[in-house]
């Protein structure tokens, strides 16, 4: 069971992708096909950030595979409130679900509940870091609506900077043959440099807006985001960022008539409710796909052996990470695990440079 978990969709071939959408679209032909596959498993769902989609989703789809359910979405209803570490806590629900799907403010943490689990561990988000389970909603919403994850030009707008969702996306997309990216937010909520360089190394076009009017014209999807409030270290600097971008009926009108609207939602004031008619508009049915596409990774997480390992070498390096959002710098008991990547020694838990 050793190091078979979701933690970033990155890792996987486009082959083991390819195998969780065909899943997830053979269980929406036949859902009830499915209803007895996992009975007397139990899934913990340990959500310490708020969640309606991912947290809801992951218990529906537990529930229709015949499973059960356990966890909490206040961690100050649990032991976590009595100083719990994530360690001791994660060693416990180990002991007692089959498989594991966790949400934390923290970016790292993910992976850092995988060392202590010893069942599977699905990183429901890690503090502005990654949501693979998101990103699997949206590539299952791709090749459903679009039929096909590659050669597409996809604009991203909105809070590119802490908006995980986009961090895994584009990691994703940018491994399949002829994706463009157009970049859209203002300087300082633009992507971070190791997406770029993820972007680079992948040979992707990408180019920066600052526009949404202007670049609509062109694209196939535009996946559009809240601007994080919880993120920003000051109300002033939340303030001054939102509402900058607002996809409205007037902006619509220029983009193709087969171009989709995605959003992981919950959705602010960044697109109007006129728009929710518009056929273009997918966002709600998205959440649907995604509920598919987690009982596929459910199914293959438990079920199949060959599925998928992590194999990624990692070594424990001297130092500690020195990025203050990393789960490091708040579990001092965590080893400093680090992995190499074009010669630069980086940080198994955040991604960040350690050297
Ligand atoms: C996203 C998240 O939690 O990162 N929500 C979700 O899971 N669908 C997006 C967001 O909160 O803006």
């Amino acid at each position: 069971m050793e190091n078979k978990n979701l933690i970033d969709l990155e890792v996987m071939t486009p082959q083991q992708i390819d195998k969780i959408i065909k899943k997830a679209q053979k269980i929406m032909k036949n859902p009830s096909d499915y209803r007895h596959s996992c009975d007397s498993k139990i899934l913990a769902t340990l959500f310490y950030e708020p969640s309606t989609r991912t947290q809801m989703s992951f218990q529906t789809a537990m529930l229709k595979l015949g499973g059960r359910t356990i966890g909490f979405d206040n961690p100050m209803n649990s032991s976590v409130s009595k100083g719990e570490s994530l360690k001791d806590t994660i060693t416990i629900i180990g002991g007692y679900a089959d498989i594991i799907a966790i949400r934390h403010p923290i970016e790292g943490s993910a992976t850092a509940a995988s060392l202590y689990a010893g069942v599977p561990v699905i990183n429901c988000g890690d503090g502005g870091h990654l949501h693979p389970t998101q990103t699997l909603t949206d590539i299952v919403t791709l090749s459903c609506e679009k039929g096909k994850l590659d050669n597409l030009k996809i604009g991203v707008c909105g809070d590119l900077l802490n908006g995980r969702t986009v961090h895994s996306l584009i990691k994703t997309l940018a491994k399949y043959k002829n994706n463009s990216f157009v970049l859209i937010s203002t300087k300082e909520l633009s992507i971070p440099l190791y997406i770029i360089d993820i972007l680079e190394k992948n040979n992707c076009k990408y180019e920066f807006s600052d526009n949404l009017a202007e670049s609509i014209g062109g694209l196939d999807v535009l996946y559009m985001t809240r601007i994080q409030r919880e993120r920003f270290a000051s109300e002033a600097e939340y303030e001054a960022q939102k509402n900058v971008f607002v996809l409205d009926k007037e902006k619509l009108a220029a983009a193709k008539d087969d171009m989709i609207i995605l959003h992981p939602l919950p959705r602010n004031n960044e697109i109007t409710v006129d728009i929710d008619d518009d056929p273009r508009a997918l966002y709600f049915k998205q959440a649907q796909y995604g509920m598919y596409g987690r009982m596929a990774l459910i199914l293959l997480l438990l079920q199949d052996d060959e599925f998928f390992i992590d194999n990624r070498e990692t070594t424990v390096s001297e130092h500690k990470c020195s990025n203050p959002k990393c789960i490091t710098q708040q579990e001092d008991y965590l080893p400093n695990l680090s992995y190499e990547k074009k010669g630069m020694v980086m940080c198994d838990f955040c991604d960040k440079r350690m050297d």
